[in-house]
């Protein structure tokens, strides 16, 4: 069961063009709300019952409140142009408790790098590794500088972080970016997914195919396509089992698993549907999976003990899952 609570729309602040940040208070209860780490988001209901993901940009110890940041999209489905247009202080949002599919590893260096709205997470890193002491670095690119939010914050940050407007610095030197790593070190990135390629890429060059470095959150659908490669099973049938609920299916490669287990009334927390959000992850407990989420880090993929059941197949004649 998805554990819900509704919050009062305490403030709502302009933070550049396009962009504006909601903090959300309790109603009626002097209990904290709960807790959170750089990196969670929560998932906003908007009107048309769906759900849409933001980052906390908050301060993580000040649990009277959330904060959210929200980019006016062009092509908003209903969340950003409601949140912006619609949505007033003193209204009520429902919204989960905080999910973490983002999270700040141990590393000897963290390499921070952000586009656009990106910021949000990136942020709560930044101030989370200068609050402790340890080493990073923080790269922040935006269309132009009116687009940027949060420069005033970031400013206390000092020369750690690099701001580059697009139209008038250019974009942010990633191969530079990725070689100044030492040995251990981590490059987080959160954006559009042609950045989160473009990190990968600059990783690649620098440290081989093998590279582990890179740990990301897309914040934008656009450009995000599922690669449908033909499966290994492609017109046969494979067995599903689901552990826990105990149903054994016979499915064709390309069902989708998640509307399956849906349809068998097994609850599932899901959202994007599209693999970028993480939150249908599901444990494998037997078998292999052709992964076609962008959620995963290569590694976490090999390991094969985990898959994203809204877009993920599988690749062996059983699959058996921890549902
Ligand atoms: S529902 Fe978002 S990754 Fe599956």
């Amino acid at each position: 069961m998805v554990e819900q609570r509704e919050l009062r729309v305490q403030q709502m602040t302009w933070e550049s063009e396009g962009v504006v940040s909601i903090r959300l208070t309790r109603i009626e209860s002097d209990k904290p709300l709960p807790e959170w780490r750089p990196g969670a988001h929560i998932d906003v209901y908007v009107p048309d019952g769906t759900t849409r993901q933001y980052s906390l940009c908050g301060d993580p110890a000040d649990l009277s409140a959330y904060q959210i940041a929200v980019l006016r999209e062009p092509e908003s489905r209903g969340g950003s142009s409601f949140l912006h247009e619609q949505l007033r202080v003193g209204e009520r949002l429902l919204v989960t408790r905080p999910k973490h599919h983002f999270n700040l590893e141990d590393a000897p260096f963290h390499a921070l790098v952000a586009g656009g709205i990106g910021i949000t997470p990136i942020m709560t890193f930044a101030e989370e590794l200068e609050r402790t002491g340890r080493p990073y670095s923080l790269t922040y690119g935006g269309r132009t500088a009116d687009s940027m939010a949060f420069l005033e914050r970031l400013d206390r940050l000092g020369d750690k972080i690099a701001v580059l407007a697009e139209d008038v610095d250019g974009r942010p030197d990633l191969d530079a970016i990725v070689r100044a790593v030492p040995q251990g070190g981590l490059v987080y990135v959160c954006g559009p997914l042609p950045l989160l390629r473009a990190v990968e890429a600059a990783a690649e060059a620098a440290y081989g195919p093998d590279q582990d470095m890179v740990r990301f959150e897309l914040f934008s659908r656009a450009g995000v396509e599922i690669e449908e490669a033909p499966s290994p099973l492609e017109g046969d049938t494979y067995e599903l089992v689901l552990a826990q609920s105990g149903h054994t299916l016979r499915l064709k490669p390309d069902a989708n698993i998640l509307d399956t287990a849906l349809a068998l009334g097994i609850e599932i927390e899901n959202d994007c549907r599209d693999g970028i959000c993480g939150s249908c992850v599901t444990r494998v407990l037997a078998g292999t999976v052709d992964h076609r989420d962008l959620v995963l880090t290569k590694k976490e993929q090999a390991a094969m003990d985990q898959m994203m059941i809204c877009c993920s197949r599988p690749t062996s004649e059983r699959l058996e899952l921890d549902l």
